[in-house]
């Protein structure tokens, strides 16, 4: 039986798709280590974690999700089904968040080449969107993409938004404030010369009117780069991935689920953004944020539009991540 991890092209396709996935200021939080022939473990690099603004390793998990997602993605192009356990020895080797086998299946089905596709074409965009509406049926296949995964996408209606991006907006101002918060986002932001982090030319734009619906702290961290003022969508289309519940699965769920509602939206022409502060602020100091209006926990909020292409943010090389086990170490 062909064994996929030991084809060298194919295990390099699935890690490269892997990285591709969003993480938390492109810390790209991940290790990949194939420990036999058809078996990937996906690790969390606790040397990547962000320990001030993270401090329970929500992001971190979410960021590990999306791209466990693209894994499975890019094994089912390959007409192998993978076969996920989540979080496997979360008590005897903890940065193990994944293990996924890879076992025969069937052909993968055109829907699954589209989101595979869009992973390479997928980018976080900063820039303004158009005030373009999205259509019922593009947001409820976007709702249906996250229910696939287990997590539920509510879309936003204008008021609802407009109390998000307050919420964003407070959440924003309080983490320009915080001084150990800002030198950690210092090493992630402007990061032009490196393989990581965010580059100068991907951080937003100064928005003409408040609140905005990009975020704001994160130039904040980057006084020096220069930020033309443009003019952002009037009413932004504002959606809250949510779980039922809020422990380490659920992050990792809701990971994989926002992977999946981004390839959807990229796969039909619309970009994404994230405002992610209010969230970071509540994990951080839970009796400062403002309350959530809804039941269910909110994992990250995100912005849909159409607009145009952004600069992509870099990837560091696949050895860097990738670590073979010992007994496949002779891979052709
Ligand atoms: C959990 C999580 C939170 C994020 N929060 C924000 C955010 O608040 N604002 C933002 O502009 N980008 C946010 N991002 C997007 C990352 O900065 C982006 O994925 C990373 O820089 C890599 O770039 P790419 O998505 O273009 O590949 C977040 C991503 C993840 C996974």
């Amino acid at each position: 039986m062909l064994k996929l991890m030991a084809k060298d092209g194919i295990l390099r396709r699935i890690i490269e798709s892997a990285a591709a996935a969003p993480s938390i200021h492109n810390t790209q939080p991940w290790r990949f280590t194939v420990v036999a022939d058809d078996l990937l473990e996906v690790h969390a690099d606790p040397d990547r974690a962000l320990w001030v603004s993270d401090p329970h390793a929500r992001a971190l998990y979410l960021s590990c999700g999306a791209a466990l997602f693209n894994i499975k993605t890019a094994i089912r192009m390959t007409g192998f089904n993978p076969l996920v356990w989540p979080l496997p020895q979360s008590e005897f080797a903890p940065t193990v968040l994944a293990a996924v086998q890879a076992e025969p299946g069937r052909p993968p089905t055109f829907a699954e080449r589209e989101l595979y596709e869009a992973i390479w074409r997928r980018h976080t965009n900063r820039g303004p969107f158009t005030d373009e509406p999205i259509a019922e049926p593009m947001l409820i296949a976007l709702e249906q993409a996250a229910g696939f995964e287990f997590a539920t996408l509510r879309m936003l209606n204008g008021a609802d938004a407009a109390r998000v991006l307050d919420m964003a907006a407070s959440a924003s101002e309080e983490l320009a404030g915080d001084v150990d918060h800002q030198i950690e986002l210092q090493k992630w932001i402007a990061t032009s010369s490196r393989d990581d982090g965010i580059p100068a030319e991907a951080l937003p734009s100064r928005p003409t009117s408040e609140p905005s619906p990009v975020r704001g702290d994160l130039s904040s961290a980057a006084p020096a780069v220069l930020r033309p003022e443009v003019s952002y969508e009037r009413d932004p289309q504002l959606a809250v991935l949510t779980t039922a519940r809020d422990e380490p699965s659920d992050w990792l769920r809701a990971g994989q689920a926002l992977q999946r509602v981004l390839l959807t939206a990229t796969a039909h022409g619309l970009s994404a953004s994230f405002l992610y502060q209010s969230i970071e602020l509540r994990d951080m100091r839970p009796e400062s944020a403002p309350a959530w209006p809804w039941p269910e926990i909110p994992q990250i909020v995100i912005r849909l539009g159409y607009g145009r292409p952004q600069a992509a943010a870099p990837r560091r090389p696949l050895d860097d991540v990738l670590t073979r086990a010992a007994q496949t170490a002779e891979l052709p």
